[in-house]
């Protein structure tokens, strides 16, 4: 039995680029993706266009967010009206021709003419060509549609249904000339619909059988069905290789296979593929009876034994060697010599002037076989379809293991980033980074260490995270600063953070706690009299406490310490001037330098009695005062202001008491480590 294909069969042009644009959507675009009615009239089609999340809608107003893809027939223009007010991202496939036949309807109605399309008024590419004229066209469907015409029409335009058969397209015509005025006619019949035709009508003529292969509810493939019929050839049509039943082969020659233009590829393939299947099991039961060999089987049995001789198989995993790069295709080379063609689009996706872009000759690729015998005999291969499973099993390799892949980002999608990992892979917004991120377009082109953490090959998802990746960094980067940093060290480290207690010092990826009382040995406000955000500081190592993953930071550590030079530069007895920074109970504090602070006594502020410091002196002013003891180990300065008064007679006042318990009290807590006495006090009695 011999299988002949049509010249021309399957998908159209039209289709082919809307079932392209739908899939590179599913593959490129976040977010929901509908089809405004089913794609294609092959509901196999439209079910794994639904695997990869493709979803139909009947009506625009069922779409909430998300793309809207139209398909190959059109839509009238208040439908792409209604997606744009529901701000919906929206994909136009409408097939160029059915645009062109759209458009002439308009421009015609606009210029006065009555419009007539010839069609069938139920089918949507017809209603879209309609709403173009404001619904004001009249749909020819058969005889009845012409009483609908006024007698005298002046200005009539004729359109046609791209699918139309041209002897429909002449009837209406030649019925419109006997009563119009000015007729102008516009051939917008498709030519692919007509070669389909041709070709079926061509090919029933020469076999016993005809299958014709497409969607029971596409028109163009039922016209198919009945052209075969009407050559008189016995016509079945199925939508799948299921559908083939052994029985219509029986004393079959010769077979003709055609496929409407909404019919996959894969879908004839399969049907094609079932049939030799047949055809062998009938080879076999011929070679058991040598009376019934007929020439067929020897050429299937030729065609068996070159199949065998190659030995290859469709999905194999095949490396070739290229021989020659031509414009359409590349020659290669398997292991065993069996020559092999890649077509182009096999062979890479990018736009490419020439092939040799691509691949040199020598150069060794690994390939999938598509087909090990196509109609010309040839093994075809296909370098996109390895490349993509490779890019599959590697990403299901590092979602299994964890393993960090690197992947660079091609664009920014609603929701997060799309990257290049071979495939389409998809970074939530909340996955781009540890810290919410507003503008995502600023990593548009860089290559970024990702974690994956979802695989869908079914779905084509592929879900990666940065965030896991920088958070894991962060963690070993924490342990490493905690075992690494030594309590007394003076480190590097960058302002990040000002609070009113202190600041956040960066040390390398961790940060550390710098307490304002660490800033600097005089007194300050805020943490900003002395530092600024981003400002890079020596800081030293006061404190690790790697259980609650804190590090307690000095700045004024790392800094001369006044109190030293104070001690080197002054005596007692001296007069020195500075300001009283505070008044408490007991007395004043004055500071000497910055840093240094010395206390005058309640007892010190004057000859005559004192009942509260504010009497004499308050915060702010400045004042001259006598140092009447240092005590270096203590870090004490005691200063007084009676000393400089000039001697009164006191006799006759009461003396102030000498109230010291308080002070002392104080002193016997005092540590006295690195701080002055300011400080102390200062903290003591603050309210
Ligand atoms: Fe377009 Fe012709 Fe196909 S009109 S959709 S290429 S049948």
């Amino acid at each position: 039995m011999e299988i002949i294909l049509a010249s021309h069969a399957g998908f159209c042009f039209g289709v082919t680029r809307a079932m392209d644009m739908t899939m590179e959507a599913a593959k490129n675009k976040a977010g929901p993706i509908y089809t405004l009615g089913p794609l294609i009239h092959n509901p196999q089609a439209v079910n794994k266009l639904n695997q990869l999340g493709v979803d139909v809608a009947e009506k625009v107003n069922q779409v909430e967010e998300g793309t809207i893809i139209i398909r190959s027939h059109g839509v009238p223009p208040k439908v792409i009206a209604e997606a744009e007010n529901r701000e919906l991202e929206l994909l136009d496939a409408t097939c160029p021709f059915v645009k062109k036949a759209q458009n002439t309807a308009k421009d015609l109605y606009e210029s006065g003419y009555q419009v007539v399309i010839s069609g069938d008024k139920a089918h949507p590419e017809v209603a879209a060509i309609l709403g173009s004229t404001n619904n004001q066209a009249i749909v020819i469907e058969d005889q009845s549609d012409f009483d609908r015409l006024s007698e005298d029409l002046n200005k009539v335009g004729v359109i046609a249904q791209t699918t139309q058969s041209i002897d429909n397209l002449k009837e209406v015509v030649n019925r419109l000339m006997e009563d119009t005025e000015e007729i102008r006619v516009f051939n917008t019949i498709c030519t692919t619909t007509n070669e389909r035709q041709t070709a079926a009508a061509k090919l029933a003529v020469e076999v016993d059988l005809m299958v014709v292969i497409g969607g029971y509810n596409s028109a163009n493939t039922n016209r198919l069905a009945e052209i075969c019929r009407e050559v008189g050839t016995k016509t079945y049509h199925i939508e799948t290789a299921a559908d083939l039943s052994q029985d219509w082969f029986d004393n079959i020659s010769k077979v003709g296979v055609t496929a409407g233009a909404s019919t996959p590829n894969w879908i004839i393939k399969e049907v094609v593929s079932r049939m030799e299947d047949i055809k062998e099991e009938e080879n076999t039961i011929e070679e058991e009876n040598e009376e019934l060999e007929s020439e067929n089987t020897e050429e299937v049995e030729e065609e068996v034994s070159t199949e065998a001789e190659q030995g290859f198989e469709e999905g194999e995993i095949l490396t070739v060697t290229v021989k020659e790069v031509r414009e359409e295709e590349v020659i290669v080379e398997t292991a065993e010599q069996a020559e092999g063609i890649i077509p182009a689009k096999e062979l890479t996706t990018e736009g490419v002037d020439s092939l040799t872009e691509v691949v040199d000759e020598d150069e060794e690729l690994e390939v999938e076989v598509l087909t090990p015998r196509n109609e010309e005999g040839n093994l075809v291969l296909s370098k996109i379809a390895r490349d993509e499973e490779k890019a599959w099993e590697d990403v299901e390799e590092a979602y299994e293991s964890g393993e960090i892949i690197e992947a660079e980002v091609t664009r920014v999608v609603k929701g997060g980033l799309v990257v290049d990992i071979g495939l389409r892979g998809f970074i939530p917004a909340s996955h781009v980074a540890i810290e919410y991120i507003e503008d995502l377009s600023q990593y548009v082109g860089q290559s970024l260490r990702l974690k994956v953490i979802e695989v869908e090959r079914e779905n084509n998802n592929v879900v990666l995270s940065r965030k896991e990746v920088l958070e894991a960094e962060l963690e070993e980067k924490k342990e490493e600063i905690f075992s690494s940093l030594t309590e007394g060290e003076v480190i590097k480290g960058k302002v990040t953070k000002l609070v009113d207690f202190g600041a956040f010092v960066d040390i390398g990826g961790v940060e550390g706690l710098l307490h304002i009382s660490e800033m600097s040995w005089g007194r300050i406000d805020h943490p900003s009299d002395v530092l600024e955000e981003g400002e890079e500081i020596d800081v030293k190592v006061l404190a690790v406490n790697p259980a609650e993953e804190r590090i307690s930071l000095g700045l004024k550590q790392t800094l001369p310490d006044p109190w030293e030079e104070f001690i080197k530069n002054y005596n007692e007895g001296e007069v020195v001037s500075g300001k009283i920074t505070k008044t408490v109970d007991f007395g004043a504090f004055m500071e000497i330098e910055p840093g240094v602070e010395g206390l005058i006594h309640i007892s010190q502020l004057s000859q005559r009695h004192v009942a509260t410091p504010d009497e004499v002196v308050v915060a702010g002013d400045e004042v001259e005062a006598k140092i009447i003891n240092i005590e270096p180990n203590e870090r004490r300065v005691g200063l007084s202001l009676k000393e400089l008064e000039e001697k009164e007679d006191t006799s006759s006042q009461p003396q102030p008491k000498k109230d010291k318990k308080d002070v002392e009290d104080f002193i016997d807590d005092d540590e006295g480590s690195g701080v002055t006495i300011g400080d102390m006090f200062g903290e003591l009695f603050e309210e």
